[in-house]
C-alpha cells in the first residue's frame, strides 16, 4: 500500500490545540444540557428555534450552571424524523442558521465556560443526500449504491423484500425503487442506511468529525451508534427484534450491537486524538446492558437508559442505580444519567401517572385517560432530579426539564410531526409532545419562543411553567436547578456510592464518599434524615422530616 493510500485525506500528524472547557476529564463530571434546536428559541418570527436565538440565551446557560450543551441536529434535512435525517453533514440548515453564526454560538458558549457536543448521525442519511440522489439514479452493482444498502428482492420477479425484518418505524425496513430494487432502513423510508463496508462512507465521516471540530466543537453524541456496523448475511435470531430489551447478549444481531461496530470507533477515537484537548464522545447504544460498557472503550461514554425507563418506584430507581454503577464499573468508564430526552415522554408527566399506565393510549386520549397528578408528578420530577444530580459521572438534561415542563398530551393530530404517528398507521401518537418550544415568557399564544407561529403548537397552560414566572418564583423549578448545579460541582468527588439499605424500601438514600447524602422519599410516610448540614431540598421539610415526593441533600458532619 503506498504511503498516501495509508494517510487518511484530512488526518493530523501533530495535534490541533483547542481552547475549551471541555476537556476529557471535565466531561467526566459535566452536567450537559439537551438542545432541541428548533424548539429552543426562534429569532426571527418564522416558528423555527435558531442558533442567534440559542446565543442569545447563553446567559440563561451559562446561569443555570450546565457544563455543555449537546445539540441535537441542525442540519439541513427535510425534517422526516425531526433532523435525523440528514441532507447534508457539513452545514446548517438554512432556517436554523448559517455556519458563521454557528461559529457565533460556539464562541459565546465557551467564552461563558459551556461546553459543546453536536448530535452525528452515522447510521442513515436523509433521503435527500447527494449521495443517495445519486444512488437512486445510478444503476444496481453501481459504486453509487455500494454507499447504502440495496438488495435485490424474493419472489420471482423480485416483488417481495430481501427479507421480513421490520423497521423502528414500521413494519418493513426495506423501500423498493423503480429499477425493482431495494433499500434498507432501520427508521423511516426518508433514512436510508449507510452502508460501512464501503471505504468512502467510513473516510467521510471522518471528515465530518474533523469539521465540526475545527469549528470549535468539543465531541459528539452518536445517534444509533449500535446499528452502524451489518452483515446481512448472519443468520438472524429466531426473534428478530430491534427492542433493547430483546436483542440477543452474544453480538450475533445482524444489524445491531455487532462487535465489529467498534472497529469503526477506534477510527474515530484518533481523529479525537488529533486534537488537543482530544474530543468526547457518547455512544446512543440500544444494546443490552451487559454490552454497553464495550461502546465506553471505543468511544468514551454510553448512555445509560435505566433512568428514563424508571416510573415512580424506589426499588426501580434503586436497581437503575445499581445496574449503572456497575456498568461504569466493568467498563472503567463513568456513569452517565438521564431522566428524559427527545424521544420520551417529560419526567414530570412520566411520574404523574399512576403506575403502569399506557403512556401512548394516554396521548392518544389527549391526555384525558388516565387522569395525569400534576402536582404529584412536579414534586417528583423535582425529587428525581436531586437524586439524579447526587450521583457521580455525567447528568443529561433535556431543555424544558429545568422549567418542570409537564407534556403536551393534546397536540391536534394533524399537526404531528413524529413519523411514528404516520408509520403506524396513525395509532402511535409519538414524540412530539415533549418537542413543544419553550415558554420564555409568561404570555401566550407564543410565550416569547416566536412572533410568528410556531411549529408545533404551545399550550395555554405555559404561563405558569415558562422562564418568566419561575424567575418570580425562588421555589421555582428553576431555581432549584440552579441551586442544584452550583453545589453539584463543588460537591464532586469521586465516582464510588454507596445506597444506605432501607428495609421499608420506600426511599432511595445514595452515599457519597465525601459525606454528601441524597435521600429521596418515594413512600407514603415522613422519614428522618441523617444528621448533618441541610443543603438543598426539593420541597419543603415537615417538622424537620422528609415528606413523600421529596429529596434532601445533606453534608454528613
Ligand atoms: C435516536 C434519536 O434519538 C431519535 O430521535 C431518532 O428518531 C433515531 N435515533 C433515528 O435517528
Ligand atoms: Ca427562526
Amino acid at each position: 500500500m503506498s504511503s498516501t493510500a495509508s494517510q487518511p485525506t484530512g488526518a493530523r500528524q501533530v495535534p490541533v490545540a483547542r481552547d475549551t472547557p471541555l476537556t476529557p476529564d471535565s466531561w467526566k463530571t459535566a452536567t450537559v444540557y439537551q438542545i432541541y434546536p428548533r424548539s429552543f428559541l426562534d429569532s426571527n418570527g418564522d416558528g423555527i428555534g435558531d442558533l442567534t436565538g440559542m446565543t442569545s440565551k447563553v446567559p440563561y446557560l451559562a446561569e443555570l450552571g450546565i457544563d455543555a450543551v449537546w445539540l441535537s441536529p441542525f442540519y439541513p434535512s427535510a425534517l422526516a424524523d425531526g433532523g435525523y435525517d440528514v441532507d447534508d453533514y457539513r452545514n446548517v440548515a438554512p432556517n436554523i442558521g448559517t455556519m458563521d453564526e454557528f461559529d457565533a454560538l460556539v464562541a459565546a458558549l465557551h467564552s461563558a465556560g459551556i461546553g459543546v457536543i453536536v448530535d452525528i448521525v452515522p447510521n442513515h442519511s436523509g433521503s435527500g443526500h447527494a449521495w443517495f440522489v445519486e444512488a437512486l439514479a445510478a444503476e444496481p452493482g453501481s459504486p453509487a449504491r455500494d454507499r447504502y444498502v440495496f438488495r435485490d428482492g424474493r419472489g420471482d420477479a423480485g416483488e417481495l423484500p430481501p427479507n421480513d425484518w421490520p423497521g423502528h418505524f414500521g413494519p418493513s425496513c426495506w423501500t423498493r425503487v423503480p429499477d425493482g430494487q431495494w433499500y434498507m432502513h432501520l427508521f423511516a423510508p426518508e433514512q436510508p442506511d449507510f452502508n460501512w463496508d464501503n471505504a468512502e462512507v467510513r473516510e467521510d465521516f471522518k471528515t465530518t468529525l474533523r469539521f465540526w471540530a475545527d469549528h470549535g466543537v468539543d465531541g459528539f453524541r452518536v445517534d444509533a451508534a449500535h446499528a452502524v456496523a451489518k452483515d446481512l448475511n448472519a443468520p438472524p435470531p429466531p426473534l428478530f427484534s430491534l427492542h433493547m430489551h430483546e436483542l440477543p447478549e452474544d453480538g450475533s444481531h445482524p444489524v445491531l450491537d455487532r462487535d465489529s461496530v467498534h472497529e469503526i470507533y477506534r477510527e474515530w477515537q484518533k481523529v479525537f486524538a488529533e486534537y488537543d484537548p482530544p474530543l468526547v464522545a457518547v455512544a446512543e447504544a440500544v444494546a443490552p446492558i451487559s454490552r454497553r460498557g464495550a461502546y465506553v472503550e471505543s468511544l468514551g461514554q454510553v448512555f445509560s437508559f435505566e433512568l428514563i425507563e424508571a416510573t415512580w418506584d424506589p426499588a426501580w430507581f434503586r436497581r437503575s442505580i445499581e445496574a449503572t454503577m456497575a456498568l461504569s464499573e466493568r467498563s472503567g468508564g463513568v456513569p452517565t444519567w438521564a431522566l428524559t430526552n427527545h424521544d420520551c415522554l417529560r419526567a414530570a408527566s412520566k411520574y404523574g401517572l399512576p403506575q403502569g399506565a399506557d403512556v401512548n393510549a394516554w396521548l392518544m386520549s389527549g391526555g384525558i385517560e388516565p387522569r395525569e397528578d400534576r402536582v404529584r408528578g412536579a414534586a417528583r420530577a423535582r425529587a428525581a432530579t436531586l437524586l439524579m444530580l447526587s450521583l457521580p459521572g455525567t447528568a443529561y438534561i433535556y431543555q424544558g426539564e429545568e422549567l418542570g415542563l409537564f407534556e403536551v398530551a393534546d397536540l391536534p393530530t394533524d399537526q404531528l410531526q413524529d413519523p411514528l404517528w404516520k408509520r403506524s398507521g396513525h395509532v402511535i401518537k409519538g414524540r412530539d409532545g415533549c418537542r413543544v418550544p419553550l415558554p420564555w415568557t409568561s404570555n401566550g399564544p407564543t410565550f416569547g419562543f416566536t412572533t410568528g407561529t410556531p411549529h408545533l403548537p404551545m399550550p395555554e397552560w405555559f404561563t405558569t411553567v415558562s422562564e418568566e414566572h419561575e424567575e418570580a418564583d425562588p421555589a421555582s423549578t428553576l431555581a432549584l436547578h440552579r441551586s442544584a448545579l452550583a453545589m453539584r460541582r463543588d460537591l464532586q468527588s469521586g465516582i464510588s456510592i454507596e445506597l444506605a439499605p432501607d428495609a421499608a424500601d420506600t426511599v432511595v438514600h445514595v452515599v457519597r464518599d465525601n459525606g454528601w447524602h441524597s435521600v429521596t422519599n418515594f413512600g407514603d410516610e415522613t422519614v428522618e434524615l441523617p444528621r448533618g448540614e441541610l443543603l438543598l431540598t426539593s420541597g419543603p421539610l415537615a417538622g424537620g422530616k422528609l415528606p413523600p415526593d421529596t429529596t434532601a441533600w445533606v453534608k454528613a458532619t
